[in-house]
């Protein structure tokens, strides 16, 4: 998403819905997993439908308060856990029947206009831009990592071509001042040879150092992993997308797992090695004209499902391998 669009918008628009409730069909009943619970926007239409379960998931503490307000209605059919989408594996689903698992990625425009917060480089708070559960801050970052590890970081989660020179220009900067949003801002600008009257010069590597600080390449990745694990046979996992490298791991986890003979290895009761989902279409979804025009920010959006074909839980991915120096970039916060 871009911040600069999203500042402007003036609330939140869950997006996609119409098309990912008629993808994952709740009017049929069943237990479905938000992990990106937000302001509640799927969850809530979901609920909607009788004999529906939602669990729902969201790192950032805040969406507790919209959580425990839907928790007044739904007391019996919504559960609320404050925990990252990679750890869903924990939640000890094995016999529930989850019939959806929807990721919608990134942050919503309240996340973005909350300057606590620091994700927009407009919104005037502190660099930060930790989401919830996070071990370090965009500061940490900007601060402490070397200078050839922050240039990897707006080359490869920002595509800034620049990065070369920004990540030089913060190392010179940093040795006389500690680096604030307001700083940072006026380093890119410094830096910055070609400027786009399109788009702000900090766009890339503020999304570039979201992305590091959140780990959203390992969530994502992960998250994947253990959603296809506990998901049971016919149910859908589905994934809104914002920007092409999110959506270049969603359409290979896809592309690979119902191309791939995936599950043979590991199921001694399986006769042929088979493929683990079945694509009903290859090309994403994106939002009509309409939606785009009243909410703009999701005119990046691209929605891939996947329906998983068994009810088996271990699998073969060479996923983790195939995005490893994406993985192994966003490991230099371990030291942090
Ligand atoms: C685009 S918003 C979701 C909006 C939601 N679909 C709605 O309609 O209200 C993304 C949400 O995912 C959460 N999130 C991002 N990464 C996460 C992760 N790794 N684990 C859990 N929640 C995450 C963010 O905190 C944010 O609330």
């Amino acid at each position: 998403m871009d911040a600069t669009t999203v500042l402007k918008v003036q609330k939140h628009y869950p997006v996609l819905l119409k098309e990912i409730i008629s993808v994952i069909s709740p009017q049929h009943g069943g237990t479905f997993i938000d992990c990106t619970f937000g302001q509640g926007g799927y969850t809530k239409q979901i609920l909607n439908f009788e004999n529906t379960n939602v669990i729902a998931l969201d790192r950032d503490i805040d969406s507790k308060k919209i959580a425990n307000q839907l928790k007044e209605n739904y007391e019996d059919r919504f559960i609320f856990k404050n925990i990252k989408f990679s750890q869903l594996n924990n939640l000890k689903l094995r016999n529930e029947n989850i019939r959806g698992i929807i990721f919608d990625l990134g942050y919503s425009y309240t996340q973005i206009k909350d300057p606590q917060k620091g994700l927009s480089f407009q919104s005037g708070g502190e660099l930060n831009m930790q989401l919830g559960l996070n071990s370090y801050s965009a500061e940490d970052a900007i601060n402490k990592l070397d200078e050839k590890e922050l240039e990897k970081i707006f080359k490869y989660f920002g595509d800034e071509k620049e990065a070369k020179y920004i990540a030089h220009n913060i190392i010179k900067e940093r040795s006389r001042n500690k680096i604030t949003t307001k700083g940072l801002v006026e380093i890119i600008d410094k830096s910055k040879k070609r400027k786009n009257f399109k788009v702000h010069n900090a766009t890339k590597v503020f999304q570039a150092l979201r992305i590091f600080v959140n780990k959203e390449i390992s969530e994502l990745i992960f998250g994947l992993i253990n959603a296809a694990k506990v998901l049971k046979k016919g149910g859908i996992l589905g994934v809104v997308t914002f920007h092409s490298l999110e959506d270049k791991i969603v359409k290979y986890f896809f592309k690979s797992l119902s191309e791939n003979k995936s599950i043979s290895r590991y199921s001694p009761f399986v006769k042929q090695s088979d493929t683990l989902f079945n694509l009903i279409q290859k090309k994403p979804i994106t939002p009509t004209a309409e939606e785009v025009s009243e909410n703009p920010p999701s005119r990046s959006a691209k929605f891939r499902y996947g329906i998983k074909k068994t009810d088996f839980y271990n699998f073969d991915t060479d996923i983790e391998k195939k995005f490893r120096n994406y993985i192994e970039i966003e490991n230099y916060g371990d030291k942090l």
